[in-house]
């Protein structure tokens, strides 16, 4: 579904991707890990195309996104639900316009059809008859399954999940986590994660990839975390400062 081929990403002297390969497959819970700084958003907007890597190809469902005109990039990218790290919600929008966004914007349903399909949404992710409030009357973690219903609205192939769970309180943690994992179940979605908090990406993941110095230093089953060698990984998995990863080292 995602195919990354050796992409180069620098902005000014500063190279932040040095050579990032990766392969998601169809139906598959990804997850991504790395410091804060790793260059991990740089390389979630490389795979949706909101960034162009300097060298490199982006394959999405076969397709090199990196040789697409603007207009085919968009029609590529409704196939993607994105949901950003700070929920990024509208916030002059209610909850109902948020949720329903990219229908008013993109299909030529009516009124009355989108409302019914927000509705159908924000029961999926448990918040029934909330759309008409307002963002700021929202929890963090009411707005972060609120920015989950705008993106699998219109059925996306693959939702992106950039840190999801940051910023918000333990027992909201936990609702994102299910909703994420039920969603994954019920749409049987491909789905890629993001995040530094390790408990939420390995409960949510098949595989997983760690990004280190701009290169993926591992990747593979979450089973083999166990037996890795790899100190630097295990240094990561410890959340220990000391080890082979300088404190400058991203
Ligand atoms: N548009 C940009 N212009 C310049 N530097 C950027 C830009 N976007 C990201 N960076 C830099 O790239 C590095 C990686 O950022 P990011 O991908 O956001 O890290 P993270 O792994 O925490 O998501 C950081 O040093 C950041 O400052
Ligand atoms: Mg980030």
């Amino acid at each position: 579904m995602i195919k990354i081929k050796n992409i180069y990403k620098s902005f000014g002297e500063k190279v932040i991707l040095k050579g990032v390969n990766l392969t998601v497959g169809k139906g598959e819970t990804f997850l991504m890990i790395g410091r804060s700084g790793a260059g991990k958003t740089v390389l979630l907007k490389n795979i949706i195309g909101l960034l162009t890597p300097d060298i490199g190809s982006v394959y999405i469902d076969g397709v090199d996104i990196t040789q697409l005109k603007k207009k085919q990039l968009e029609k590529v990218r409704l196939q993607f639900g994105i949901v950003f790290q700070h929920s990024a919600l509208f916030d002059f929008l209610n909850v109902g316009e948020n949720v329903g966004f990219f229908l008013y914007q993109y299909t030529k349903l009516t009124k009355k059809e989108i409302r019914e399909k927000v509705k159908d949404t924000l029961a999926l992710v448990g918040l029934e008859g909330i759309e008409d409030l307002y963002p700021y009357e929202l929890s963090g973690g009411m707005q972060k399954r609120v920015a989950i219903a705008r993106a699998v609205i219109y059925k996306p192939k693959i939702i992106i999940y950039d840190e999801p769970t940051t910023g918000i309180d333990p027992i909201a943690v936990d609702k994102i986590v299910s909703l994420i994992e039920d969603l994954h179940h019920r749409l049987s979605i491909t789905s890629l994660v993001v995040t530094h908090d390790l408990e939420v990406g390995l409960k949510l993941a098949d595989r997983l990839a760690f990004l280190l110095g701009g290169k993926i230093i591992f990747e593979g089953d979450k089973k083999d975390l166990d037996e890795t060698k790899d100190e630097r990984l295990k240094q990561f998995l410890s959340g220990s400062s000391g080890g082979p990863i300088k404190e400058m080292e991203v």
